[in-house]
């Protein structure tokens, strides 16, 4: 057998486990869940051949109830920090009627993570929104970042001093992207004009919460996510597949953070998608040696050079979101180990990495795609919700515990 290589991650190295709130806690009366029960979505699912019960986030993972026993896995996992999202609809149900009990919820669930000695990631943002707001034209409408602004206000003030990071928003180009020009997504639009008043309205909200955050807190760290995918020209001598993968690169990964004006303290990258521009329609052509059950293709390669790109804002970054939907659970300990190889041959040649969380700690509710993806660390029985270790947990948790990985 080939002798496996030890490769080491640098002292203070944050290892940590990702979710959202929509896709865990269960019980949320949000955009999302008036989406899923809404005519066209039962008719584009009953064309499909789908069920559409099946595409009901409804209870979720329960996590809403059994947010101690998930902390309990995030420590079994051996991780430094846990990365959880709130829910705005929950906090903010009517326009400026903040709950209060929903705010004591959060700070028990902070506080537990803190018991457990957990450093904390806070996404305020994670596309879901409340009723009222989708009702008056979501992020199109301009007011949403003063709400939004006022939102982080009370967020900042009545759990603040829990928070370690915060997410202000989480890949906003996925929002813009399939909710208003593919209509994947809510709020299942296609309509280019809403698309960019929506992207101003998210760089303008980014920045009012980001200055809020730290009027409070001036030392904390505040930044965002961003689905960062990896595009390559085909072949490096063609000029028009170089061209096209630097559109991309600048219209996708990079204009975004750039019209923040440097309001970020850190960098959160999801890594999942490789694109190989070709310079003929479609104009991308993967190899798709391997995929993931939802025919993903998997480039760890990529994660290396979303890396080094992104080094370019000097700021430290965070892998935020790597994962794998893996029912099997035979692909995920590889996809994790060939990851992290490239995320350690990024930090030797120098670009400053402080973190990886992987996606997910549950198997929960994939949008679009309802609940037959399993990105989890720990399977969630569907009716009992019962958590189960996967094998892939303990190599992972054996990663975080030594700081290291092991690869062939
Ligand atoms: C999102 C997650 C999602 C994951 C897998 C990320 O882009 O932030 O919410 O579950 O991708 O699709």
């Amino acid at each position: 057998m080939p002798k496996q290589k030890i490769l080491k991650f640098p002292q203070g190295f944050l290892w940590g486990a990702s979710t959202s709130a929509y896709q865990i806690e269960g019980g949320n009366a949000n955009d999302w869940s008036e989406w899923e029960k809404s005519e066209v979505r039962i008719k584009e699912l009953k064309a499909k051949g789908k069920n559409p019960a099946d595409y009901i986030c409804g209870r979720a993972c329960d996590s809403y109830n059994r947010y101690e026993e998930d902390l309990d896995l995030v420590k079994n996992l051996n991780c430094g920090a846990y990365r959880m999202g709130l829910e705005w609809s929950r906090v903010e149900p009517e326009e400026d009627k903040f709950d209060m009990a929903e705010i004591e919820h959060y700070k028990k669930v902070l506080q537990a993570a803190k018991a457990r000695n957990l450093k904390i990631v806070l996404t305020l943002w994670h596309w879901t929104n409340p009723v009222w707001l989708a009702q008056s034209e979501g992020w199109a409408n301009k007011k949403a970042v003063e709400y939004f602004a006022r939102y982080t206000e009370l967020v900042v003030r009545e759990l603040g001093e829990e928070v370690d990071y915060w997410v202000t928003l989480n890949e906003p180009m996925v929002h813009i992207g399939n909710g208003y020009l593919t209509a994947k997504f809510s709020p299942n639009k296609k309509n280019i004009w809403q698309a960019l008043k929506a992207y101003n309205n998210l760089i303008k909200a980014h920045q009012a919460s980001y200055e809020i955050i730290h009027k409070k807190f001036s030392k904390t760290k505040a930044g965002l996510t961003m689905l960062a995918n990896f595009f390559e020209p085909a072949h490096k001598w063609n000029p028009v597949e170089i061209i096209f993968a630097k559109l991309a690169n600048h219209c996708w990964n990079e204009r975004f953070v750039r019209k923040l004006k440097n309001k970020f303290d850190f960098l959160g990258l999801d890594y999942y998608f490789h694109y190989r521009i070709v310079w003929y329609p479609p104009f991308v052509k993967n190899k798709n040696e391997k995929i993931t059950d939802m025919g993903w293709e998997i480039y760890p390669r990529g994660i290396k050079q979303v890396l080094k790109n992104y080094g370019k804002f000097k700021r430290p970054l965070y892998i935020m979101e790597n994962g794998i939907a893996d029912a099997d659970d035979n692909q995920r300990v590889e996809f994790i180990t060939e990851h992290l190889k490239y995320v350690c041959q990024a930090i030797r040649e120098g670009v400053d990495v402080h973190g990886y969380f992987y996606w997910s700690l549950l198997d929960n509710f994939e949008w679009a795609e309802g609940y037959w993806p399993k990105f989890g660390l720990y399977a969630v029985d569907r009716k009992t919700f019962k958590r189960t270790a996967r094998p892939s947990a303990k190599v992972y948790a054996e990663i975080c515990k030594s700081n290291e990985v092991r690869v062939d």
